[in-house]
C-alpha cells in the first residue's frame, strides 16, 4: 500500500475575496517573494539593492537593438515579425539556437539531440519551466531540487502543490551520496512513484554560484536511471542553464545533453535574457519528443507562440555576430563587478563570514556564523534595511523539505544591477551591521 499524504492546500490571504471563489492553484499561489523585494526597491529609491535579479543597466545593448530592429523592420520578413507566428517558434531561431548549443557542447556532425524539431522557443526560460511543470506534475507529485535552489522556481512548485526534497550541494554540484540516500528513502516509502524529476541549475547556480562538474552530471543521470523501475516511469533530469553564457573565468562544462542515455531523459532549458537583454525575454527548452509534444500543446494554450518581433531580433543578433560581441563585453563587465564586490567583501565583512568567489553568473553567496540569522525578519535584515541595503535572505532559496530545517544563515548578494559605487557602499554598510552583530 502506498500512502500519499494529502496535498496541502494553503489558505493564503487573498484580499477580501472569498477563498472558495478561487481555484486551489489560485489559493496556493502566494505573492512571489521576488515581487516583495522589487516593491521594497520601488518604495525606497535610496535603497541599495543587492537583491535584484536584474542585469547591468549600463551594458544593456540599446544601440545594437535599435539597429537590429531597424534591420528586422526593413527586411522582407518585416510583416511576419509583426504578425502572429507559430506555437513552436520561428524556424531560423530554433535552428540557430540548436546549432549554438551543439557548438557550445563541442558536439560535431549530425546529432539527433540538438534537433531544432525538439526545441521550443518560449517567453523566457521561466515560461518554459512553468509549462514543463504543468506537463509533468500533478499536485502531490515530487520534484528534487538543489539545496539551495532558484527560489522563483520553488514558487511554481508550491503553487502547483508539488512536494520537494532538497539535495545537498557540494563545491562541484549536488552531493551524489545524498541524492542516492534521498532516492532510497523515497523507494522505501513507496513515494518514488510520485517522483517526476530532478531540477538542477548547473552553471553558476542561482544562488550559490556553483557549477556542476561533468563527472557529477554523469553520476546523477546514472543514479536516476537506477531508480526508474521502482518509480514505474522515467525520472527526468531538468538542466537549467540560464547562466551558462555568463562565464568570465574557467572553461565551459559540457551539458547533460552530451551524456549517453540523455536523449530520452534530459530536458534542457536556457535563455537569451541574461546574455543579451532581460527585457527581451526569449528563452527555449529542448526535450525528448514525447515531452516536447505535450509542452508544445500547453504553450498553444498559454499564448500560441512567443513574440515574432523579439524572436527575429534575437535571430538577427545571433546571425550577425552582435550577440557574441555583446556577450564578450558583458562578461568583462561582470568579471569587473564581481571583483569590485569581492574586494569590498574582503575589506568590510568580518572574518567569520565565508563566501564563494564566482567565476560567472551574477551572485555571491555568503554564509554568516550559525548564531546570526539572515531571514527577512532577522535583526540583520532589519538593520540592513534601516541602513537602506537589501539582500536575498538565503532561507528563501531552500525548499520545504520535511527532512531538514531550513538553514537561515546565508544571503545572496548580487552584483548584477547595482552600480559599482553602490556595490562598495552596500557591502560596507552590511559589513558594519554584521560586525555589530557578530562581535
Ligand atoms: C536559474 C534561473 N532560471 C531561469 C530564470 C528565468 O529567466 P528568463 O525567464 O528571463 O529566461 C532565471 C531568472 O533569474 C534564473 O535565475
Amino acid at each position: 500500500l502506498i500512502l500519499i499524504p494529502p496535498v496541502l492546500v494553503l489558505s493564503l490571504p487573498v484580499g477580501n475575496i472569498k477563498s472558495s471563489a478561487l481555484s486551489q492553484l489560485g489559493r496556493r499561489t502566494a505573492e512571489p517573494a521576488i515581487a516583495e523585494l522589487m516593491n521594497a526597491v520601488l518604495a525606497r529609491p535610496h535603497l541599495i539593492s543587492l537583491a535584484a535579479g536584474f542585469t547591468d543597466n549600463e551594458s544593456l545593448p540599446v544601440a545594437r537593438t535599435r539597429q537590429l530592429l531597424e534591420e528586422v523592420l526593413c527586411s522582407p520578413q518585416a510583416q511576419g515579425a509583426l504578425q502572429y507566428g507559430t506555437t513552436l517558434g520561428e524556424l531560423p531561431l530554433r535552428q540557430l539556437t540548436a546549432e549554438r548549443l551543439q557548438k557550445l557542447d563541442g558536439s560535431r556532425g549530425k546529432s539527433g539531440v540538438y534537433a531544432p524539431e525538439n526545441l521550443l522557443i518560449t517567453h523566457g526560460s521561466q515560461q518554459f519551466l512553468y509549462m514543463l511543470t504543468e506537463a509533468l506534475c500533478d499536485p502531490g507529485d515530487i520534484v528534487l531540487v538543489e539545496d539551495p535552489t532558484y527560489f522563483v522556481y520553488l514558487e511554481i512548485l508550491i503553487s502547483h502543490g508539488i512536494r520537494t526534497h532538497g539535495v545537498r550541494l557540494k563545491e562541484t554540484g549536488i552531493d551524489i551520496e545524498h541524492l542516492e540516500s534521498v532516492l532510497k528513502r523515497l523507494k522505501r516509502t513507496g513515494e518514488i512513484r510520485r517522483l517526476k524529476y530532478l531540477y538542477l541549475v548547473t552553471y553558476f547556480q542561482n544562488p550559490s554560484g556553483i557549477t556542476t562538474s561533468f563527472e557529477k552530471k554523469r553520476e546523477a543521470l546514472k543514479l536516476l536511471k537506477r531508480f526508474e523501475r521502482a518509480a514505474g516511469h522515467p525520472i527526468y533530469l531538468v538542466e537549467d542553464a540560464a547562466y551558462r553564457e555568463l562565464r568570465f573565468a574557467g572553461d565551459d562544462v559540457k551539458s547533460f545533453l552530451t551524456l549517453k542515455g540523455s536523449e530520452d531523459r534530459v530536458i534542457y532549458t536556457s535563455t537569451y535574457s541574461k546574455p543579451f537583454a532581460t527585457g527581451v525575454r526569449v528563452g527555449f527548452g529542448l526535450m525528448p519528443e514525447p515531452i516536447f509534444k505535450v509542452v508544445a500543446r500547453i504553450k498553444g494554450n498559454h499564448d500560441f507562440g512567443t513574440s515574432n518581433l523579439l524572436q527575429q531580433l534575437i535571430a538577427r543578433a545571433l546571425a550577425s555576430g552582435h550577440y557574441d560581441d555583446h556577450l564578450t563585453a558583458l562578461r568583462k563587465r561582470y568579471a569587473h563587478k564581481a571583483r569590485v564586490m569581492g574586494d569590498a567583501l574582503t575589506e568590510h565583512f568580518p572574518m567569520e563570514v565565508k563566501w564563494n568567489t564566482p567565476t560567472g553568473g551574477l551572485n555571491y553567496w555568503a554564509r554568516v556564523p550559525a548564531n546570526v540569522r539572515t531571514g527577512a525578519k532577522s535583526k540583520l535584515s532589519q538593520l540592513a534595511l534601516a541602513n537602506d541595503v537589501l539582500y536575498v535572505p538565503g532561507q528563501l532559496c531552500y525548499c520545504n523539505d520535511p527532512d531538514r530545517k531550513r538553514p537561515d544563515n546565508e544571503m545572496r548578494l548580487s552584483y548584477g544591477n547595482a552600480s559599482e559605487a553602490n556595490i562598495r557602499e552596500g557591502i560596507k554598510r552590511l559589513g558594519s551591521v554584521l560586525n555589530k552583530l557578530i562581535h
